[in-house]
């Protein structure tokens, strides 16, 4: 199993490296993102039994209580072993301890058709994140790609059904 651990700046070229690898899912301007996010944001990287970088996940604050996974990858060949839930339970526990309450991921939504992002989204409903929203177009995606609003909740954030 992959061993997981925080991210710095050390990790960006084999992180990058990861999205490389995944065409259908990251362009190279998104590589550009994810070095700039990783300079400013937290990381988390899982390494394989060499030591290499073989997934990542990049989180931004959005304010004190809520977070974006900006970027989720697992190396094509390591995929469907556990690694993307290690790591993305990692930076849920790591985001609660710091008092994050709701968490979200942006992906495309299953209106576009494309076949990639089916496991996409089966991840992270796995994963517990609830889709609550479409976007279409979401400023700065491309047109034609439906963002599909995905959240969690890792604190309680509203008084619900004991108002009652
Ligand atoms: C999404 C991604 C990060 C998941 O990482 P992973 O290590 O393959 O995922 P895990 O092995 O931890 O999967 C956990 C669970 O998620 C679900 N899941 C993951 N991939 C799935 C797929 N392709 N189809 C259906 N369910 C899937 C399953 O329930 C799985 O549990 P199981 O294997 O016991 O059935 C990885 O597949 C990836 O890099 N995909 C391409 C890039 C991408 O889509 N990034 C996210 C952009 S928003």
């Amino acid at each position: 199993m992959a061993a997981v651990r925080g991210a710095g700046s050390d990790d960006i070229s084999g992180s990058v490296a990861v999205l490389a690898a995944l065409p259908d899912y990251f362009s190279v301007q998104t590589h550009r993102t994810l070095a700039a996010e990783m300079r400013i944001g937290r990381s988390w990287v899982a390494e394989d039994d060499s030591g290499e970088v073989c997934g990542i996940v990049q989180v931004m604050a959005r304010n004190a209580k809520a977070a974006e996974i900006t970027f989720a990858a697992v190396l094509p060949q390591m995929q469907r072993r556990g690694i993307g839930q290690a790591l993305v339970a990692r930076a849920l526990v790591e985001l609660h301890d710091i008092g994050v309450a709701m968490v979200e991921v942006k992906t495309l939504d299953a209106s576009s058709g494309y076949q990639p992002y089916v496991g996409t989204r089966a991840f992270w409903e796995s994963q517990g994140f609830v889709q609550i929203d479409v976007i279409d177009p979401l400023p700065g995606w491309e047109p034609g790609n439906p963002s599909a609003i995905y959240v969690a909740a890792l604190q309680r954030t509203a008084l619900g059904p004991s108002v009652r």
